[in-house]
């Protein structure tokens, strides 16, 4: 009986011993890490723009950014310092009928049912292999899988002279 114990107490450990050297420190370093929570109290933030899109997604956005975020904007500080959080609302672009009665032709679109929220948050050690800045992505508060967030960090790393964040600041 003792044997078979000391035996898969053996093996427990070789097991233990495989797995570590897997969860090396440099090796997470190299994968993303990705935003899995909505940050508390984004909806309070504040206002850095608006953007519409139009083909597929036809929607459109507001950017909202907490007060380090803020800040750096009016300031013009770059890059972003850790501590910035950004987050991206984004809704169907839809007509208004009630806004073009009133107008007496079609011209008006607003914001129609939520489409998804998401995120940007600069931290320069904990993001470091995606520029520094943590992405997140929700749909009806869900994050989405990592496979969906690789393009992520690909596409805004082309937005070399801004941070790699697009938007700017709406006066
Ligand atoms: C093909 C390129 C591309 C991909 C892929 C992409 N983005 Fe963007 N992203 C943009 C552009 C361009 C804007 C500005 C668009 C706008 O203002 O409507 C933007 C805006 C944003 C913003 C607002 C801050 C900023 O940079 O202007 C956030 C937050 C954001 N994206 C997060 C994400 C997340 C999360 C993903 C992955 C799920 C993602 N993006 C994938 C191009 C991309």
């Amino acid at each position: 009986m003792r044997r078979i114990v000391f035996f898969l107490l053996l093996s427990a450990a070789a097991v233990v011993a495989s797995i570590v050297p897997a969860a090396r420190p440099a090796d997470e370093q190299a994968s993303p890490v990705f935003v899995t929570k909505i940050p508390s109290g984004y909806r309070d933030w504040r206002f850095i723009s608006t953007a519409h899109e139009a083909g597929n997604l036809n929607s459109i956005g507001v950017l909202l950014g907490n007060e380090v975020a803020f800040q750096a904007y009016r300031e013009g500080k770059l890059p972003f310092p850790d501590g910035t959080m950004l987050v991206a609302l984004h809704y169907k672009h839809v007509a208004s009928d009630e806004n073009n009665k009133v107008f007496g032709q079609p011209q008006s679109f607003v914001a129609g049912p939520p489409t998804n929220v998401q995120v940007m948050v600069k931290d320069s050690k904990k993001y470091a292999a995606t520029g520094g800045w943590g992405f997140g992505h929700f749909q009806d508060g869900k994050p989405a899988t990592s496979a969906f967030m690789k393009p992520c960090f690909p596409c805004h790393a082309k937005e070399t002279d801004h941070d790699f964040v697009f938007t700017r600041y709406a006066p």
